[in-house]
């Protein structure tokens, strides 16, 4: 089966404003991100709608609370039809637990977890009350996610090839932070380009306005394939 590596991020506020992009992309480019605000604003129905044109979809709700309403939310999610779904790890181990349990290994829908968000540096850490670097806690958390058995981890393209090493080649990274070596980094500053997060052990790579910005959003997928093959 065909297995692209770019998940194009629809960080739209709704359908309308999402669907002409989509309409341009074709399902053997590129899988689709789904996130907070768009699945706010146009809910199930649109996730309906990327399916039936034959997208795989990331489902990124990041869902953090007790374990059972974690677990009802996952199997809820998985219900959608979606490609991959999301949990903070943060939540503890009872949590990703639930979650793999509700959705088995080996599901049509994988489940990852989000370590550190990438917007915390060491005084959101420290205010919090966690130890340790964000580096540190990024590992823990990733190790705990393995332990509890889910796919993988959402994590920068510059810890991929540490947590490749600590993790095995199955556990499934998969890393935003994306640019172009000329282009702009926008507000992302931990940057990778889509080869350089390849080589160091990303399975898939979330990449937003270098797409749903470009004129030519088609060719861009193209040109980031071609490196890539
Ligand atoms: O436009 P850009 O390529 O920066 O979009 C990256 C996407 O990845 C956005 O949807 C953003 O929310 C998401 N993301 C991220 N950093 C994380 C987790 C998710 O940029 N640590």
């Amino acid at each position: 089966m065909h297995d692209p590596r770019i998940i194009v991020a629809l960080d739209f506020p709704s359908a309308e404003d999402a669907l002409p992009l989509v309409k341009k992309l074709q399902p053997d480019l590129c899988r689709l991100k789904v996130g907070k605000e768009l699945f706010t604003a146009a809910g199930p129905q649109l996730i309906e709608k990327l399916t039936h044109q034959g997208f795989e979809v990331f489902l990124d709700l990041k869902f953090h609370d007790i374990p059972n309403t974690v677990a009802s939310a996952c199997k809820a999610a998985a219900n959608l039809g979606v490609w991959m779904i999301n949990v903070h790890a943060l939540g503890g181990r009872k949590m990703l637990t639930a979650a793999r349990a509700a959705i088995p290994h080996g599901s049509a829908t994988k489940l990852i977890a989000v370590t550190l968000l990438t917007s915390m540096d060491q005084s959101d850490i420290t205010d919090i009350g966690l130890q340790g670097s964000p580096e540190q806690i990024v590992e823990r958390l990733a190790r705990l996610t393995s332990d509890c058995g889910l796919d993988g981890v959402v994590c920068s393209p510059l810890e991929a090839n540490h947590l490749r090493q600590q993790l095995g080649s199955q556990f499934c990274l998969v890393t935003p932070g994306i640019r172009f070596a000329d282009g702009q980094s926008d507000d992302q500053k931990r940057i990778s380009t889509p080869r350089q997060a390849i080589l160091s052990g990303a399975h898939y790579l979330v990449i937003g306005r270098p797409i749903t910005q470009a004129i030519n959003p088609v060719s861009v997928c193209q040109q980031i394939n071609a490196t890539l093959a």
